[in-house]
């Protein structure tokens, strides 16, 4: 098992820093969808006020908690068409590895509902990542389909969103938006 690391991608930082600076309101308070274990949800406590990470699965949402120590951030269960927080209750919406797990035709509605100005981080693999499959036997076939998921669900949900920065590498690529 790999070892649990709190921490956000070089280009993930340089990312959500440039959100802020041209953003400056959303510093109070973030949402992380498909948060997993919360790796890449503690790191938002140096940026925001509160911190909540929601994720489907109980056994992730149990593991992050007990993480947690003195960290800013909060975990509940919940799913992407139905997000268990307020309306227009949060600043900004993060998704690390998850949109392509989603259906933009649900989660949009959702993320217009809970969001106050309707921005949105989002940050998916790309094929020099492998995804974490480097070790398994059929990697490639894995990678491959992986990468085909994430194409698909990323240009759904573009279509139906207004793009303030998308930038694309072979790590992977990191959108801003406004739903
Ligand atoms: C690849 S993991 C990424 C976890 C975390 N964001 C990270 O980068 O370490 C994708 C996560 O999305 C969650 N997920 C998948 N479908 C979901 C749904 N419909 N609603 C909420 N979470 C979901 C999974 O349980 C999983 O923890």
């Amino acid at each position: 098992m790999l070892p649990y690391t709190p921490a956000l991608s070089y280009i993930a930082e340089i990312a959500v820093q440039r959100l802020l600076e041209l953003h400056s309101y959303v510093a109070a308070s973030a949402l992380d969808l498909g948060c997993g274990n919360g790796q890449k949800t503690f790191p938002l406590c140096k940026y925001f006020k509160t911190v909540v990470g929601v994720d489907a699965s109980p056994h992730m949402i149990d593991d992050a908690i007990a993480h947690r120590g003195e960290s800013c951030a909060t975990f509940i269960r919940g799913d992407f068409a139905k997000i268990p927080v307020d309306d227009a209750s949060v600043d900004v919406v993060t998704m690390w590895n998850s949109l392509h797990y989603a259906d933009p035709k649900t989660l949009i509605p959702e993320l217009k509902r809970v969001l106050r100005n309707g921005l949105v981080f989002i940050c998916e693999p790309g094929p020099a990542s492998r995804y974490g499959f480097s070790d398994h036997k059929d990697a490639d076939a894995m990678l491959a389909r992986k990468l085909i998921q994430i194409d698909k669900v990323r240009r759904e949900f573009m279509d139906e969103v207004e793009v303030i920065s998308y930038a694309p590498t072979d790590m992977g690529y990191t959108l801003v938006c406004r739903v």
